[in-house]
């Protein structure tokens, strides 16, 4: 009796939704270059560590019910790895990434071809600098597009353009957070997390004000990539060290699943680094 009075608890209003992912397995990964703060070429890394640890978030994003497609890795890219970059793909439109970085610039023509090859009728790629989904977040109301770093602030309005939604810019300062995705995560199609410092202070006031209710997390879990981190609108996929802000999460009834990514922290990223999600 008292259980049919007792008013909805937070997780039992959460609902997850099938997701379509693309991913593309580490085959050669590798740190041999730096530009990021992360990426040390002499630190070494270890290609089967990094394979072990991003089956388990694959295993995890199937066995969770989501369909995952794989993009071919390939050699001399090293950081191919972080499918996230690799485009933004809205209502079944992507828009193919411009790396700000030479190192990079040889994924684009992978993607292009693949989305191709999938049929998808409007592949464009970027005219100015544009990351991805790495910079670029879909929620509800807005794309949110980080720049400072990476993106151009000029490819805001190419991406506007090309879906039809509206684009809100935010801009990073901290170099540790040189990607909106490793500043902020999207929950539900209407939550975010974030950590307040990583952004400029008209972009925090834009922030507060889209999104007052937002999960704020602390340097701690920042730093451990906590907010590079993969929703379904009830299962977060976040490293598994960002403690912190794993118990927010649940405090708010998502469900939480910490992974071990420290390999690919080495360039870098994480969870949503390495999902890019296809918006069909
Ligand atoms: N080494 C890569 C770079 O600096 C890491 C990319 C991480 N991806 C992301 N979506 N944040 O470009």
């Amino acid at each position: 009796m008292t259980d049919l009075l007792a008013p909805p608890t937070a997780a039992t209003r959460r609902q997850a939704r099938i997701r379509h992912f693309l991913m593309c397995r580490p085959d050669h990964f590798d740190v041999t270059y730096t530009i990021n703060p992360w990426m040390d070429p002499e630190k070494p890394t270890s290609n089967d560590l990094a394979l072990a640890q991003w089956e388990v978030l694959h295993k995890l994003l199937v066995e969770l019910g989501h369909h995952v497609q794989t993009i071919d890795a390939e050699a001399g890219l090293p950081d191919m790895v972080f499918a996230a970059n690799g485009a933004t793909v809205v209502d079944d439109k992507a828009l193919v990434a411009r790396f700000r970085h030479s190192e990079r610039d040889g994924e684009s023509q992978h993607y292009v071809d693949w989305f191709r090859k999938q049929g998808f009728v409007e592949v464009v790629q970027a005219q100015y600098p544009n990351e991805g989904e790495g910079d670029y977040l879909t929620t509800r109301r807005a794309i949110l597009a980080g720049n400072g770093f990476r993106s151009d602030p000029r490819s805001q309005a190419e991406a506007e353009a090309l879906f039809g939604r509206p684009v809100v810019g935010l801009t990073l300062v901290d170099p540790r957070f040189y990607h909106l995705d490793t500043a902020l995560a999207v929950l539900d199609e209407d939550e975010v997390m974030y950590y307040p410092a990583a952004f400029t202070p008209e972009s925090r006031r834009v922030l507060e004000t889209l999104f007052p209710d937002a999960v704020l997390a602390d340097e701690a879990d920042a730093v451990v990539f906590g907010l590079n981190a993969v929703s379904d609108g009830y299962n977060v996929i976040l490293p598994e060290a960002a403690t912190g802000l794993a118990a927010k999460l649940r405090a708010r009834g998502f469900r939480t699943h910490g992974v071990d990514l420290s390999e690919l922290l080495k360039a870098g990223g994480s969870a949503k680094c390495c999902t890019l999600e296809l918006r069909h």
